[in-house]
């Protein structure tokens, strides 16, 4: 392999920078070239691509984001869409090509692989939500963000005596809201995975306030319904709430050195894999462990909800 090329797709994660600077500096130490491709596939399509040097990546560790811009790209969903890609590629003389982001990302990696480039995934997105992998890159800075909120908000819920609704990001996977929940001592989490009614939040609020707690914390996964219509509804209960939307707050900021060492061990990874030869994998870590899966079996994986956590914080939060 002579000349790979690295892009970031869909939405961004703290950590995508670090796995950049790793995918740069390995391949770069096995002699291989590396082209950055700006805005995900949408950069590909548009052949805008730069030459990557060891500098190019230099002081980026440590910052939120990602230096090579991320999109959302409709046009690559589609056989036809894809096919200017494809010959860029060529033209570019592309071996391989690493790509960091969510399951919508995999797919176009997986699509790579079938017309015969090369692709290695790297999990990255502040979700949690992709099944071969414990973790995904993003994920721990989000939910370090979200805790920040939440520590915030106890103190002025607990001066007022009142409750905060707290939504959180995850589209369809409650992970950040149950993390965050439990380490953030909330009174209620509501999920996706198995959605609370607001008569039930009212019910947790009602027992914790029988025992004697006055002010009140509900992580809402924005998979299970908004913060603004709990407030409303809880509100007509005669209860003092209030609402937080943490939104994009949750995905910017400093990665956490989780995060970082997450991106440089799969950038890392994913060049050892490149430089043999080997494509349509993706990267995962499970139980410490790097680990690379054919995308096919990954992708078809389905998510199992984790069920003791989830006991475990109806328990810990009453
Ligand atoms: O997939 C990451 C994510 O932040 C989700 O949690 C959220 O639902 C979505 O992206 C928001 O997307 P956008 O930034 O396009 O509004």
């Amino acid at each position: 392999m002579k000349r790979i090329g690295v892009l970031t797709s869909g939405g961004d994660a703290p950590g995508m920078n670090a796995a950049i600077r790793a995918v740069v500096r390995g391949a770069i130490d096995n002699d291989i070239e590396v082209y950055g491709i700006m805005r995900g596939y949408a950069g590909l399509l548009a052949d805008d691509m730069i030459p990557m040097t060891r500098s190019s990546v230099s002081n980026i560790i440590q910052r939120g984001g990602t230096i090579l811009k991320t999109a959302r790209c409709e046009e690559f969903t589609t056989h036809e869409g894809r096919l200017p890609a494809i010959e860029n590629i060529k033209k570019r003389g592309l071996d391989g090509i690493v790509v960091i982001g969510g399951d919508g990302s995999f797919r176009g990696a997986k699509a790579l692989s079938e017309a015969g480039v090369p692709a290695i995934g790297i999990p990255g997105t502040i979700d949690n939500d992709i099944a071969y992998t414990d973790y995904t890159l993003g994920f721990d800075t989000a939910c370090n963000t979200v805790l920040y909120c939440i520590n915030n908000l106890r103190d002025t819920m607990e001066s007022h005596e009142r409750i905060n609704i707290v939504e959180v990001m995850g589209r369809n996977c409650g992970d950040i809201a149950l993390y965050t929940g439990i380490t953030g001592g909330a009174e209620a989490i509501v999920l996706p995975e198995d959605p609370m009614s607001v008569a039930e939040v009212a019910e947790a609020l009602r027992r914790s306030r029988a025992r004697g707690k006055r002010s009140h914390i509900v992580v809402l996964a924005e998979g299970a319904g908004k913060a603004a219509d709990f407030e409303k509804e809880l509100s007509v209960l005669g209860l003092d709430v209030r609402s937080t939307v943490v939104g994009h707050i949750q995905r910017g900021g400093a990665p956490t050195m989780t995060d970082r060492m997450l991106g440089s061990r799969f950038g890392y990874h994913a060049v050892q894999l490149l430089k043999e030869g080997i494509g349509n994998r993706v990267i995962g870590i499970v139980g410490n462990e790097i680990r690379d899966f054919d995308i096919i079996e990954a992708l078809s994986k389905p998510r199992v909800f984790n069920s003791e956590l989830y006991h475990a914080s109806k328990v810990l939060g009453m």
